[in-house]
């Protein structure tokens, strides 16, 4: 079998980097693809409108994965059907993977024809931040001066770049927010919008985090109850998902607590609602990851903060969302 999937096209195309890949799974394979592929479509289609756009190249143009992972994932499917699931056309990538490993995010931005001017990745595990720092070295050394690999906290490092790190009269980005759980909470999200110049992608743990902390018989807890106050910005979800009793506790002389009353849609739109607060633009669609039972685990948002580019990134982004 060969190791390398890919013919060799482009102007920095290497080895593929192997030694020492890590085990890194996640998500099924049929979501995190989804998730991916619109990713990917998005950056070469926001690379082309920064390339050929004369205004638009005034601006300086950046890359940021927060919750970068190693560049690649263990592929979980059989060999055999790799090819089913290519992201582009060949054309559009510059490099080579091995047969049994996927594409993740940061590998995705790195393969791009046209290259962005800076790459920041945050990665808070050391062991996939060395896996990623060395794959850069070894996959993208014609990129590398432009890569910078942050072993830190995601967000922290997100809210430092929108505050003082960057001049956004003078830079344009995307970010790519994909955390596991529930790390992205609405102080952060109100600061990218801030910036006017920063194009997001957003993995909103609906199923995986937020409707677990949604208690079914009275309200969440403090601790759960302070984290959804947080990520949504406000209490306002308390009023939205909660109804009061209907009847008193059947075991008990005290009257029940508020019952949950609500659904992964009601919940989505109630998050999208906020987002729209702080974003110049949010696509009208999401894409909805769904585990084998069809249940939804996580949306996949996408908000522009720049006013000017938002109608086209929008527009771009809701076309994505189609499968
Ligand atoms: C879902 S994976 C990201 C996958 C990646 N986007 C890709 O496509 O390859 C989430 C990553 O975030 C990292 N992580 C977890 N907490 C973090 C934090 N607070 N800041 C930065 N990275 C974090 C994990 O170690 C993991 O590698």
């Amino acid at each position: 079998m060969p190791i390398f999937c890919f013919s060799l096209v482009g102007q920095h195309s290497h080895i593929g980097y192997t030694h020492g890949m890590s085990d890194h799974r996640f998500g099924s394979d049929h979501w995190t693809e989804r998730k991916l592929d619109a990713l990917g479509r998005y950056l070469v289609a926001w690379r082309k409108i920064f390339t050929a756009n004369p205004k638009a190249q005034y601006f300086k143009t950046l890359y940021i994965d927060a919750f970068a992972g190693t560049g690649s994932r263990k592929n979980p499917l059989p060999a055999e059907d790799n090819n089913q699931h290519k992201l582009f056309d060949e054309s559009d990538l510059n490099v080579e993977v091995p047969d049994d490993y996927r594409r993740g995010s940061a590998r995705i931005a790195l393969e791009l024809q046209s290259p962005f001017d800076e790459y920041i990745f945050v990665e808070k595990n050391p062991a996939h931040a060395s896996e990623l720092k060395q794959m850069i070295a070894t996959d993208f050394p014609k990129l590398a001066d432009r890569c910078r690999v942050w072993e830190d906290d995601g967000c922290e490092v997100m809210r430092q770049l929108c505050t003082t790190l960057k001049d956004w009269n003078r830079w344009r980005a995307v970010a790519f927010l994909d955390p596991y759980g529930m790390n992205v909470e609405s102080d952060l999200l109100w600061r990218i919008g801030q910036t006017k110049g920063i194009d997001l992608w957003l993995l909103f743990p609906l199923g995986m985090g937020v409707n677990r902390l949604l208690t079914a018989k009275g309200l969440p807890h403090k601790a759960f109850a302070d984290k959804l106050t947080r990520v949504f910005g406000d209490t306002d979800w308390e009023v939205e998902f909660y109804r009061p009793p209907g009847t008193a506790d059947m075991f008990s002389h005290l009257p029940a607590g508020p019952e949950k009353f609500t659904d992964f849609d009601a919940i989505g739109e109630h998050y999208r609602k906020r987002l729209q607060r702080w974003f110049a633009q949010v696509a009208p669609r999401v894409k909805v990851l769904t585990n084998s039972r069809g249940n939804p685990l996580y949306w996949l948002f996408f908000a522009s903060a720049n006013p000017t580019g938002a109608p086209t990134a929008v527009r771009i982004a809701d076309y994505l969302m189609d499968d």
